[in-house]
């Protein structure tokens, strides 16, 4: 077996780690029962507190980050990076230990990018920022990043195709996995953060 294929399923199970989850439960609360049922860093944190929700959104984006630095490491061409990274937030948003639901991919994402570019991931948290502090909603602000990402690195980095559609499949997922906050912001019934 080469050693990409071992990489990859262990970026996969590595990203299916869900600490959000994990450290609810050490706290005696299941996470997915409260807020808006997600085992992320955003619910972690209006569950159990700020700082859980930091320690998890650190968990969450050193799962994603660790491949992707593995792959870069050794020195493997920006595609393999890319696609151990997309493998890693797969295995957060469709876990198998959480039954193939897992989270939205997020603070796995903002890992990933982190390794990718951290130039084009600091121009994306920035419309982060800018969407949260402008609406208070961290789904949207999430989903606009997480598509902001892609579009910028095609603009400044002129990738080949394969980075390109690699980046645009894991935006896309993380929006997908968004499909919940999408409807209740429609419907304006989306929880603002505090
Ligand atoms: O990290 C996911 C975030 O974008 C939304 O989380 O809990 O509000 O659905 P949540």
């Amino acid at each position: 077996m080469s050693t990409f294929v071992i990489i990859a399923v262990f970026s996969f199970f590595l990203g299916s780690i869900p600490f959000g989850y994990v450290i609810g439960k050490l706290k005696g609360v299941d996470v997915r029962k409260h807020g808006s049922g997600n085992i992320g860093a955003t619910n972690v944190s209006r569950v159990l507190g700020k700082k859980w929700g930091a320690f998890v959104l650190f968990l969450d984006a050193l799962k994603g980050a660790v491949p992707v630095l593995i792959v870069k490491l050794l020195g493997y061409p920006l595609e393999y990076q890319v696609l151990a990274g997309f493998l890693a937030i797969l295995g957060h948003c469709f876990s198998p230990f959480m039954k193939f639901r897992g989270g939205k991919g997020v603070a796995t994402g903002l890992g990933v990018f982190l390794v990718v570019s951290p130039l084009v991931t600091l121009i994306a948290a920035l419309i982060f920022f800018a969407v949260f502090f402008t609406t208070r909603y961290v789904s949207l602000s999430s989903i606009i990043a997480a598509l902001s990402f892609p579009i910028i690195f095609k603009i400044l980095k002129a990738p080949p195709p394969s980075v390109s559609l690699l980046l645009f499949l894991t935006a896309f997922t993380v929006v997908a996995k968004h499909h919940q906050n999408i409807k209740r912001l429609l419907k304006g019934e989306e929880k603002k953060y505090r």
